[in-house]
């Protein structure tokens, strides 16, 4: 499996999102350039939390068409929003509660978006990562996302 050049892809997030603020526009792009850019992903987008907090809805994605919303504490999404911890699973088939939006995905890598001010922090909601190969994300994939994902957040003011 090829590796991901994260330092340039960064990069190349780092001028996407560079004259743009609103969100959902940067999620959108974002998006769509992991997806060209990253080996072996039948599937990427984003699940954001709902005004009500109890759930995730779909948000801007590339692939096949997926689930609307994820409670909170349920399927790969749901676990990793609630322990605000980024979550990888090398099978699927292993993961209780998993969520088949599609069939073919093998593995996933779920991140959350957590925006940070002085005093606080807030789930924004989730970056999701499905690939049809077993085992396919590792902790590169998490810090290299991670870091991408903080250019995505540190763009919305964070609003309490
Ligand atoms: N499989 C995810 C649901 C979202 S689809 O991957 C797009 C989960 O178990 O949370």
């Amino acid at each position: 499996m090829a590796s991901t050049n994260y330092s340039l892809l960064y990069e190349q997030a780092q001028s996407l999102l560079e004259n743009e603020s609103d969100f959902i526009a940067n999620c959108a792009n974002l998006s769509a350039l992991l997806f060209s850019e990253l080996a072996d992903v039948n599937w990427l987008g984003f699940y954001l939390l709902d005004s009500n907090r109890q759930e995730l809805v779909l948000g801007p994605f590339q692939g096949p068409v997926a689930c609307t919303r994820i409670a909170i504490g349920k399927g790969v999404c749901g676990t990793s929003a609630v322990k605000g911890e980024p979550v990888i699973v090398d099978d699927v088939d292993q993961f209780d509660g998993h969520i088949a939006c599609d069939a073919s995905t093998r593995s996933e890598l779920v991140i959350p978006l957590i925006q940070t001010s002085a005093s606080s922090s807030r789930l924004r909601g989730v970056l999701a990562v499905d690939s049809q190969v077993l085992g396919r994300f590792t902790p590169a994939d998490v810090e290299g996302l991670q870091r991408i994902s903080q250019l995505l957040i540190n763009k919305e003011r964070y609003i309490k």
